[in-house]
């Protein structure tokens, strides 16, 4: 059964693990870390964020874990003698940070991104500024819960795991009397209209990968709840 947690330190790893696996194809992801040594490198950058978003007092990464049942045969002196033992093994499936509000005349700084060599910081820069322009015309500098990264395991995806964190994030929202945000892919947009967020705005960005002829075209959804 999957169960909702805040995030440990020990999870950092997992983490990033899930978040290469669930955004791997995601065509933002791969113009902005263009080559699979790049994207290798930046798992590593995903973990060192995660161990920093997990300490931070202003983020809270959650976790769901997914608790199945293994079985271990151990060979003791011959087969006959082998036996089985049944152990429970809790892994992480999914993962989500929400930012907590913050007001203008808070002194905070959200610890930073360490890019990796070979990141594209012109398309990555690019899509900072179409998103924070998106928000501040969404809500201004009004303090928000803001969903920064999701992600489900695809082999336990549709088990219901994105929907508790996304539901963590509004209970506090509504709780706090702040606004929820986020930024989604299109394909995610359904699963969170569904859960009552509303598109507000939708951003796109024309870039051209190194090396491509053609110019591309990125776009994603903004919704919030208020
Ligand atoms: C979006 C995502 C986080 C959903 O995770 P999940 O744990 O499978 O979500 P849930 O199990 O809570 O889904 C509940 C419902 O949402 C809907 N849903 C989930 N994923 C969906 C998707 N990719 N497209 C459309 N609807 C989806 C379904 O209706 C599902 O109900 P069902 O099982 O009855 O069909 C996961 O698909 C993912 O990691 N995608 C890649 C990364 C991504 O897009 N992250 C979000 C970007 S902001």
């Amino acid at each position: 059964m999957p169960l909702l947690s805040v995030a440990e330190l020990a999870d950092a790893a997992r983490i990033a693990e899930i978040h290469m696996t669930a955004f791997g194809s995601n065509a933002m992801l791969l113009a902005q870390f263009p080559t699979p040594a790049v994207r290798n490198a930046l798992k590593k950058s995903i973990e060192m964020k995660a161990l920093a978003d997990i300490d931070d007092p202003k983020t809270t990464v959650l976790v769901v874990r997914d608790s199945s049942l293994e079985l271990h045969s151990s060979n003791t002196i011959s087969a006959d003698n082998e036996q089985t033992h049944e152990h429970r093994k809790e892994q992480v499936i999914a993962f989500a940070k929400w930012a907590h509000p913050v007001r203008l005349d808070e002194d905070y700084i959200e610890p930073p991104w360490i890019w990796p060599t070979g990141t594209n910081l012109g398309i990555l820069n690019d899509w900072a500024k179409k998103t924070e322009a998106a928000q501040s015309r969404a809500l201004g500098d009004t303090p928000c819960y803001r969903l920064l990264f999701m992600g489900t395991d695809p082999a336990y995806q549709r088990r219901g795991a994105a929907t508790m964190m996304v539901r963590w994030g509004i209970e506090h929202s509504r709780k706090d009397g702040a606004p929820a945000y986020l930024e989604s892919t299109l394909e995610a947009a359904s699963f969170y209209r569904n859960l009552g967020f509303v598109d507000v705005d939708r951003i796109s960005l024309e870039y051209r990968v190194d090396g491509a002829e053609t110019r591309s075209i990125y776009e994603e959804e903004k919704a919030t709840i208020a």
